[in-house]
Parts: C-alpha cells; sequence; structure tokens
C-alpha cells in the first residue's frame, strides 16, 4: 500500500497527491513531475521506475546532462488534475517577467529512497507553485486533512513555506480562507517552543501553533533531516500533527477549538492548492518539499499513523550534494575561466567585489593570492562546501543580491547558506560548475568579468543565456599562492 491507499481505506481519499520522488498510490505509473531544460527549453516528464515505485531520476539526469533543468509541474496522482505550476502573481509579485515566481531547480534536493536516488522540490525564496481551479478540495467549512514531508534542515522565517489550502485568487481574503501546512521559524504571528522551526498552520493572516494567536509551547521546535507535517480540519475543530518521516511513530502537537479570533470558526477555505508561498503569494520563504497530499475528509489518526509508518518504509535518506572534480577540504583552489577569449582570467577579488582578473606566472604573488581560495567545509550545509580569502582569512566568497562578494563570516544564518557552493560535473563537459546551495538554479559564472551567481536566462543581465555553459564552467587546480 501507499499514502493514498491508506486514506481511501479510511474513507479520507486523496484529492490531490504531490511528489517528485514516488508514487503516492500503489497502482500509480503516470507522470510524478515535468523538468524543463536550458539548452532547447523542451520538457520530459518522470515516471516512477516501476508500479507504485520511486521516481526515475536517471531519466531527470540523462535529460538536464550539460544543461540546467527546472521543476515546471508536480502532477497530481490523484487522478484529479491538480497539478501545481508555476504561480502567477497576487498580493506579491514572484521575481519572474509578469510576476510568476521562480520554478524549483532540478537537482536541488537529492535523496534516497531505499537506496534509489531520487530529487525533492527545493524552494528557494521567490519560488512557488499553485493551482486555483481544484477539482474536489474542501472549500468553506468542509473537513480536510493533509501531509507533507519536508527538509527539517532547510528553512527561514520569511512568509510563507507553506502546503496546502488557499486562495483561488492570489489575494489575502481574509481571516480564514486558508488552511495549509507552515513549516519554519517564523515569529510574525504565532511560535511554539524553543527557536524553531515549527510546524504551524497557516490559516490567513496568522500562523497558529495552537487555538491562541501567539506562542503555543506544546508545538515543539522539530528538526529532524526529514518532517512529517499534518494540519487537518473540519467544523469547530483542527489538529497540528508531525514526526521524524524516517523513524518513528507521529505525536500531535495540538487538536482543539479553532482560534478565537474572528474569522477563524466557521472557516472560508476557498480550495486552491499552493506550494512554497503564502495565500497572497508571499514568496520570502525557503524550504523543501519531498512528498504530500490532500484529503477529503477529516483523517482519523489511525489512518495518519498507518501513513506515517509507510512514509517510514519508503526510507528517505541523504545522499551526495556534489559531483565532478573532487574538493579536498582545508586544500586551496583556483578558477580558471573556460569561456573561449577569457581563459587567461581567474575568479578573483577587489575588495568586496568577485571579479575574474588576469593573472600568469609572472604576476604578483599579491594579485595570485586575490584568485586563491581555501576549500572549507560548506558554512550552511556540511555537504557543500565554503570558499575563505587566501589574503583576507575569516571572509568567505557569498552571495547578496545575486552578485559574489567577499565578506566577513557574521555568523549568521543567512550567512552561511549564501557562502555555501555545491560543485557539479562542469557544464560543458570537463571543469566544475557551482550552484548556490540555496538557489539551486543559480551557478557561479563571470559576466562582464564580474562573479554572479546566475540562472540561465532570467531577469538579470548577467542571467543572460548566451555564454551560459563557458561562462558558469571553471577548471580548478590548487591553489595559485
Ligand atoms: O497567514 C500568513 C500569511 O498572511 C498568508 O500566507 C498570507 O496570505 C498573508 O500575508
Ligand atoms: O565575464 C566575461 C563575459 O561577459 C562573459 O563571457 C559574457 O557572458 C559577458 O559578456
Amino acid at each position: 500500500t501507499a499514502p493514498c491507499d491508506i486514506y481511501a481505506s479510511g474513507n479520507t481519499p486523496c484529492i490531490a497527491a504531490h511528489s517528485t520522488t514516488r508514487a503516492l498510490y500503489s497502482a500509480y505509473t503516470g507522470a510524478l513531475y515535468q523538468v524543463k531544460r536550458g539548452s532547447d527549453n523542451t520538457t520530459i516528464s518522470i515516471a516512477p521506475k516501476s508500479k507504485g515505485g520511486s521516481a526515475n531520476a536517471a531519466a531527470q539526469d540523462t535529460f538536464c546532462a550539460g544543461t540546467t533543468c527546472l521543476i515546471t509541474i508536480v502532477y497530481d496522482q490523484s487522478g484529479r488534475e491538480n497539478h501545481l505550476t508555476q504561480a502567477p502573481p497576487g498580493g506579491f509579485k514572484g521575481p519572474e517577467s509578469n510576476g510568476y515566481d521562480n520554478l524549483a531547480g532540478a537537482i536541488g534536493a537529492p535523496v534516497t529512497l531505499n537506496g534509489q536516488k531520487v530529487y525533492g522540490v527545493f524552494v528557494s525564496p521567490g519560488t512557488g507553485y499553485r493551482n486555483n481551479k481544484v477539482s474536489g478540495s474542501a472549500t468553506g467549512d468542509a473537513a480536510e486533512g493533509m501531509y507533507a514531508v519536508l527538509d527539517g534542515t532547510h528553512y527561514n522565517g520569511a512568509c510563507c513555506f507553506d502546503y496546502g489550502n488557499a486562495e483561488t485568487n492570489n489575494l489575502d481574503t481574509g481571516n480564514g480562507h486558508m488552511e495549509a501546512i507552515y513549516y519554519g521559524d517564523n515569529t510574525v504571528w504565532g511560535s511554539g517552543a524553543g527557536s524553531g522551526p515549527w510546524i504551524m498552520a497557516d490559516l490567513e493572516n496568522g500562523l497558529f501553533s495552537g487555538q491562541g494567536a501567539k506562542q503555543n509551547t506544546a508545538d515543539p521546535s522539530i528538526t529532524y533531516r526529514f518532517v512529517t507535517a499534518i494540519v487537518k480540519g473540519k467544523p469547530g475543530t483542527w489538529a497540528i500533527r508531525g514526526g521524524n518521516g524516517a523513524s518513528g511513530t507521529l505525536s500531535t502537537f495540538y487538536s482543539g477549538a479553532r482560534p478565537t479570533a474572528s474569522g477563524y470558526d466557521p472557516m472560508h477555505k476557498e480550495g486552491a492548492i499552493i506550494l512554497g508561498i503564502g495565500g497572497d503569494n508571499s514568496n520570502g520563504a525557503q524550504g523543501t518539499f519531498y512528498e504530500g497530499v490532500m484529503t477529503a475528509g477529516y483523517p482519523s489518526d489511525t489512518t495518519e499513523n498507518s501513513v506515517q509508518a509507510d512514509i517510514v518504509a519508503a526510507k528517505y535518506a541523504t545522499t551526495s550534494l556534489v559531483s565532478g572534480p573532487a574538493y579536498s577540504v582545508g586544500g586551496t583552489v583556483s578558477f580558471k575561466a573556460t569561456t573561449p577569449g577569457f581563459t587567461d582570467r581567474y575568479l578573483a577579488h577587489t575588495g568586496a567585489t568577485v571579479n575574474t582578473q588576469v593573472i600568469s606566472s609572472a604576476s604578483s604573488t599579491a594579485l595570485k593570492q586575490a584568485a586563491t581560495w581555501t576549500i572549507r567545509t560548506g558554512l550552511g550545509n556540511s555537504g557543500c562546501y565554503s570558499f575563505e580569502s587566501r589574503d583576507t582569512s575569516g571572509s568567505y566568497i557569498r552571495h547578496y543580491n545575486f552578485g559574489l562578494q567577499v565578506a566577513v563570516n557574521d555568523g549568521s544564518k543567512a550567512f552561511k547558506e549564501d557562502a555555501t557552493f555545491c560543485p557539479q560535473s562542469g557544464f560543458t563537459g570537463s571543469g566544475t560548475s557551482l550552484h548556490a546551495w540555496g538557489y539551486p538554479t543559480r551557478w557561479i559564472r563571470h559576466y562582464a568579468n564580474i562573479g554572479y551567481i546566475a540562472s540561465n536566462g532570467g531577469v538579470h543581465q548577467f542571467d543572460a543565456a548566451a555564454s551560459f555553459n563557458n561562462d558558469a564552467t571553471w577548471a580548478i587546480s590548487t591553489g595559485l599562492s
């Protein structure tokens, strides 16, 4: 059996089932998700390798070899065609043209299921998916349930990394117009015990950790690498449950009456489905989604406990975040440009600005050191790397507004994440290409001899598709000095 078979036997069938990692019905053989590649803008659908099985990630890897890929559609497996696609603008605009949100990069969240490599949906700030024309979802005060499996190490405090029921017009239409899982450490509305992150319910104009609008200490900080998160609601009652997606059972963090503030009892659910954003397209949050469903009816705890057992049996586990040439922590590295006409240049810095500079064996020691980086374990994720300046110890390459800088490590979570890069085999077939850990769609690139994290085509000049593969591929050697 699989999650949606279990919900069906509990008489609370899935009305939407989304996963890039596996089939959520034991009989499902259809498409799980669609990716689009940068080289020619064509798409491919990724299906389970076998009936009810895990995603054929190898098909994605083959299709995306030597280029970039975006997740364009997360298909609904329920048969209702409640697919998730690029979210449109609403109360807030997204970063893409016409105010659309970004799509997720296809390689940001590799994991294994029973040892088989698959990919989750890595949501960077600005990224979001939505469906405003959902068949069968709960509206008004009708009952529903939902769960999601998330990455408990990937979150932030912005609004709002959500999965669930939201407005159909992308606007904040008032209290009670949403009922979605939230995950992160936002404290603008509610919070739980400790410093977070927490599973909360986004009920619109509030992230709720319990009945009261503010802190409810029965809702614990939950930081497992894989988090199972549950929110459900029916007339007069709702609940938050959660647990470790890789082992053990679920706990109930809240179950009881609706918030007392006006508008939440009865609820005014509208029935759209969002992923990675708030109801009004607030899109500053980050997180990773592996799988989740929405149900008709209020699932019993027993049904959810069986779903949790199925998630644990799927055996989510971590895998390598890097590929290509090896980087050795504690050693030094220099990055030589591979773009024809620029191969005498290395990634260097002048003060805070990261640039490329022409360097030869005759260059000064100071210039060679400006283009030499000490390889450190990734400050924001130990599966990737950070690059400390050879001539300014304690300062690292980081991105800021998508430009690269050399800046002193201030110890903040944002700094550490912005200073973490994940090398892959080079786009051009040799060397290395490095994506920002927090923005898997963005790669270290030189443009007009300045360093950026760039997407392959996008709204910034430095995102230009022309010359992208060359500009984002680097020949590495040990440090120049
Ligand atoms: O409820 C929290 C957020 O408030 C919602 O996600 C958003 O629609 C509004 O800004
Ligand atoms: O960074 C040098 C060049 O500047 C890049 O190759 C090109 O994309 C841009 O014009």
